[in-house]
């Protein structure tokens, strides 16, 4: 999905994606995922998401990468912040306290430009590549990581005959594969009853979610 898609979007107002409460993944691992101080969190494709405010509200570093400036600026508005703008190497950026979201291309961005991030929280990001740029994607992740990082991802499973996505589905085989030359790989959640966008997946049998944790 490209840069127009991602636009026309945020212009429609079409955000079936985003949450109304902070992820539970991060509620419920976050104690595990998150300890041992404040870390450096990168949020790939991070949208609106309330999950930037709630880590960065636990003192941690967090930066969000998203090409749509209406998402960013949105972000510190319903947060009740009012960021400051800054350049960031070539980037346009706001930030407010740790807070820091970045209008990029991810795959395009010089990751060398933010360091070396010790948490990576993907969620909606590599389900919504296209699959032929998965690897590419997986190596921009790695990229922004110091040695030694985990990254929590959660992905969709299902049939993709039923439905043509975004988001696609990353059946187990291809997230092994995908990350296989990682660490390590562990399953924390699989969950085949809370899916609730996109709506066309609620008729697909045996559609759910997995949340996978990668020592990178
Ligand atoms: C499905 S939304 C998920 C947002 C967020 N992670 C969440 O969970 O609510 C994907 C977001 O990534 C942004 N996006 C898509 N491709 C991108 C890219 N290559 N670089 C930066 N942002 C991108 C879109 O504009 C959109 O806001």
């Amino acid at each position: 999905m490209d840069h127009s898609y991602w636009e026309g979007e945020w212009r429609a107002g079409r955000l079936p994606w985003h949450g109304t409460a902070v992820h539970r993944d991060l509620v419920d691992f976050g104690p595990n995922f998150l300890q041992g101080g404040a870390h450096r969190i990168l949020v790939p494709l991070c949208g609106k998401t309330l999950d930037l405010a709630w880590l960065a509200a636990r003192g941690h570093d967090v930066y969000g990468i998203e090409f749509v400036s209406e998402a960013i600026t949105t972000v510190f508005e319903e947060a009740g912040l009012e960021p400051v703008e800054e350049q960031v190497g070539p980037y346009r950026s706001w930030r407010s306290g740790t807070l820091t979201l970045i209008q990029a291309d991810f795959f395009e961005m010089d990751s060398t430009v933010l360091g070396p991030m010790d948490r990576l929280w993907d969620r909606g990001g590599l389900v919504n590549v296209d699959p032929g740029r998965r690897a590419a994607y997986v190596q921009r992740l790695r990229s922004f990581a110091r040695a030694g990082a985990q990254a929590m991802v959660n992905v969709f499973s299902y049939d993709q005959t039923g439905f043509d996505g975004p988001p696609f589905s990353v059946p187990d085989t291809d997230f092994k594969a995908l990350f296989a030359s990682m660490r390590g790989i562990k399953l924390l959640r699989r969950d085949k009853t809370r899916v609730r966008q996109p709506l066309a997946l609620q008729h697909i049998e045996g559609t759910g979610t997995e949340t996978w944790l990668v020592e990178m």
